[in-house]
């Protein structure tokens, strides 16, 4: 039996995500371990509260004017000296140039919070409110060229509230991106999940669909 799945996480703020993964690596819920945080800023909350869980954390900071390409290498170097395996993104605000994604093609995972493909980019519950919306949520996805565009893994759904605010959706979507992404982390950690041929695999088969975690 192998031991626990080293993975990098990377972000670039709060990292409610990264702990929501490193906890559920550290009481044994998923079959992984977190080899690095890194970050894009310095400054990132996330980057504070993983030294204070005894995680190695790591600024790679692209330097003003400094290309995509070159920024990916570096981040690359800083992934593979961590010995990682998988990559999660959880809230890592740069888009990643395609030698990077081609790099770690089917070891990279997202989490975006809206019900892929529907809400790709930024403001997605602002969005979603604005336009009337009656369901929301998050997924986890396999990362692409095309940004937010990777199959689709496992989305979290909910309801939308007609006093929900911007401010409320994203406390809900939170909750349950916090549940999803230590799941799907768990499944590739356990071999259950990997990407063949351009899509999602969970137990052997293709998902058509993702698996769909609804709010309680
Ligand atoms: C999350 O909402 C995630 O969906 C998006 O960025 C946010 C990161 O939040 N990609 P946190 O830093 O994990 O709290």
């Amino acid at each position: 039996m192998q031991g626990p799945l080293p993975f990098a996480v990377l972000i670039s703020g709060r990292g409610s995500n990264m702990l929501a993964l490193a906890e559920a690596a550290a009481d044994g819920r998923i079959g992984g371990r977190v080899t690095a945080v890194i970050s894009d800023r310095a400054d990132a909350a996330g980057l504070a509260a993983a030294r204070r869980c005894g995680l190695a954390t790591r600024v790679v900071d692209p330097a003003p004017g400094v290309d995509r390409a070159v920024f990916g290498r570096t981040l690359t170097e800083a992934i593979e000296q961590s010995g990682a395996g998988l990559v999660a993104l959880a809230g890592f605000m740069r888009i990643l140039d395609a030698a990077f994604v081609r790099r770690w093609q089917g070891r990279l995972l997202n989490i975006h919070p809206a019900l892929l493909p529907a809400y790709r980019g930024l403001h997605t519950h602002r969005r979603v409110l604005e336009a009337g919306e009656r369901m929301h949520g998050c997924t986890v996805h396999f990362v692409t060229e095309e940004l937010d565009a990777g199959p689709a893994i496992i989305q979290g759904r909910l309801a939308v509230d007609s006093g929900d605010t911007e401010t409320s959706l994203s406390a809900r979507v939170q909750r349950l991106e916090h549940i999803i992404y230590p799941r799907a982390v768990g499944w590739f950690a356990a071999g259950r999940l990997c990407w063949r041929d351009g899509m999602a695999w969970l137990d052997g088969r293709p998902l058509a669909n993702p698996v769909i975690e609804d709010a309680q």
